[in-house]
């Protein structure tokens, strides 16, 4: 597999957006226009340190001087969103990918459900503004811990679509509350989903859409990070590979990337947390055991793939198609 295309940024600007929130103006080292995306995009982030996070572009799509992301600072994280706090101050420069698009907007359906919780507004504020540009129809609810902690409410309150947004504060009277259950009730043909934010609120989403009978081609998602760390009940297993038939025994604390390194066999990774699918691999036998956030339910039933950066194995041993 090739590696996706890098660039040197420099931060322009950094910028406290709300408690715990930065925003980074990112612009090319070499003054040059940066390569266009799509509502949705995200980039890779080489954040100081090593590590690689996703974060989603939240600027105009049309722009191409610069690329605006936002960051929480999340006390839970393994590092990366601390290290971008911290350790990164204008002036600096850092390694990302060219953007990638797996969150697009579906621009045939008749209506936009828009959900964000958090800092899961980023990729969510940017298709806002491209509906808005292009006069579709859609509804945006925005949950948060408080209104101190809401990123870009001056943005959206400014905006054109205000409106069309509706606010949502978890200290804040029950009545402004978002009834997850009710809003999703009916499933309306044409109407499409779409929710980023933190796991449990993706989670209660996601979770009444389906109980409520919403199609799975009318739900987008994207996840942020994920906890990865092995369970309790993890146990060793082999995985075969199956260019060479070597096989490599997994111990129960290590991952399948982790143990096909120490092999020397290098697997391309990303996120290393279930998200972002860079280290999606075929399965030809066995059956894996799915713990990332990137394959769909009926992906991860087909068993024809999986994420070795973080899924194990239910059977004795899995072959791969590496
Ligand atoms: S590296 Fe991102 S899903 Fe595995």
């Amino acid at each position: 597999m090739t590696a996706p295309p890098s660039l040197e940024v420099r931060v322009a600007r950094k910028s406290v957006e709300a408690q715990d929130i930065c925003t980074f103006e990112l612009v090319a080292v070499d003054g040059r226009p940066l390569p266009a995306f799509a509502a949705g995009s995200h980039v890779d982030v080489q954040v100081p340190g090593g590590l690689t996070r996703q974060y989603s572009l939240c600027n105009d799509p049309t722009e191409s001087h610069r690329y605006l992301i936002g960051v929480l600072r999340d006390p839970a994280s393994r590092g990366g969103s601390a290290a971008m706090h911290e350790r990164l101050a204008e002036g600096d420069t850092l390694t990302i990918s060219a953007p990638k698009n797996h969150f697009p907007l579906a621009h045939d359906a008749k209506r936009h459900l828009l959900l964000a919780g958090g800092i899961g507004i980023t990729p969510i504020l940017c298709m806002a503004e491209r509906l808005a540009i292009t006069g579709a129809d859609f509804e945006l609810h925005y949950c948060t811990r408080s209104r101190e902690r809401t990123a870009f409410h001056g943005r959206i309150a400014a905006s054109a679509f205000a409106q069309r947004v509706h606010f949502h504060f978890d200290d804040g009277a029950t009545v402004q509350k978002l009834d997850i259950a009710a809003l999703l009730e009916t499933p309306q043909a044409g109407t499409h989903l779409y929710v980023c934010g933190p796991k449990g609120f993706m989670d209660a989403v996601l979770g009444s859409a389906r109980a409520s009978g919403w199609p799975e081609a009318q739900l987008h998602y994207e996840f942020f990070g994920a906890d990865v760390a092995p369970l309790a009940g993890d146990g060793a297993f082999e995985v075969m590979l199956a260019s060479s038939g070597r096989v490599v025994v997994v111990p129960k604390d290590r991952s399948v990337v982790q143990a096909l390194a120490a092999a020397g066999i290098e697997v391309q990774t990303s996120c290393e947390q279930g998200v972002c699918g860079t280290c999606l691999t075929r399965v030809l036998e066995g059956e894996p055991e799915h713990r990332d956030m990137y394959l769909t339910p009926e992906e991860q039933a087909a068993n024809e793939l999986f994420t070795p950066c973080c899924s194990r194995a239910k059977s004795a041993r899995l072959v791969l198609d590496l």
